[in-house]
């Protein structure tokens, strides 16, 4: 399958489905606290994308092969969890860092993006962990232009979080993302300067970095779903949409409570 470019036409729809997934965490983020359960969140997550939105929360019986049928709105990665947590009864604890991951189809097009939330106060390993994240993905982004190598991005990743003695997941990537969730091409979160795809404008596809504390190894858990850390070491993750222009990027999945770019350095 080759790599689709968007028509303008395409863009305006991938721009309207990218605010409402923003919007989507924007409107969760004050229920992120000490004694929610997953489930909760879940479930506010789905009414508000179908009732307020009028979208479609794309992972609800989403079924790649090889995977039942996902039955959940959004993901919630809790701690260790390293992507596609399934939200369950438990519920979130001082201390916990969770990811939530929140994919909206909106007049048949996707948006997906997902943040780190700190449940009270985290510990300085956890913080410094998100924050490493939250830059690498920035660190991705950046490298993202018309004539650039998806190598680039996978590289701009690599070499900032490593030296740090953090690991980068290997067995989930980045996605082309448009009128299907995942898409051509797969964006690889380490590489080689100089390698792989060149971008061009009208691309569109996720940068979504996996970063451990410990080792990058990763194991599926009994629910089918649930990625964890072998070594059971903290994980982090940050996704944005990103659409290649004529002169660079833009962030498709914007909204007005997500994060600012962290400043150049
Ligand atoms: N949102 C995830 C991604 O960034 C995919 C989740 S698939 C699901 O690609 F079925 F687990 F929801
Ligand atoms: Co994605
Ligand atoms: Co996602």
């Amino acid at each position: 399958m080759s790599v689709s470019i968007k028509t303008p036409q395409e863009i305006e729809k991938m721009r309207i489905a990218g605010r409402l997934t923003g919007e989507a965490l924007d409107y969760i983020t004050p229920f992120v606290k000490a004694g929610v359960t997953t489930n909760e969140l879940d479930k506010l997550c789905h009414d508000y994308i179908v009732d307020m939105q009028r979208g479609i929360p794309a992972p609800l019986d989403y079924a790649p092969q090889g995977h039942a049928p996902y039955p959940k709105s959004i993901c919630t990665s809790i701690n260790h969890q390293v992507c596609h947590g399934m939200p369950g009864d438990k519920a979130l604890k001082n201390g916990d860092i969770v990811n939530l991951d929140i994919t909206v189809i909106k007049d048949g097009y996707h948006g997906d993006s997902s943040r780190m939330f700190y449940v009270g106060e985290p510990s300085i390993q956890a913080r410094r962990l998100c924050e490493t994240t939250w830059q690498a993905l920035w660190r991705g982004i950046r490298s993202v232009r018309p004539g650039a190598c998806l190598g680039d991005i996978g590289h701009a990743i690599q070499s900032f979080v490593e030296p740090l003695g953090y690991s980068v997941v290997r067995e989930f990537c980045g996605h082309g993302i448009g009128k299907h969730f995942h898409e051509t091409p797969q964006v690889l979160h380490y590489g080689r300067p100089r390698t792989g795809l060149k971008l061009e404008a009208g691309m569109t596809f996720t940068i979504e970095p996996m970063i451990n504390a410990g080792k990058a190894a990763t194991k599926r858990l009994g629910d089918g779903w649930t990625v964890v850390t072998k070594d059971h070491s903290l994980s982090a993750q940050y996704e944005h949409t990103i659409l290649v222009t004529d002169t660079g990027f833009e962030v498709l999945t914007v909204s007005d409570g997500c994060p600012p770019p962290p400043p150049l350095r």
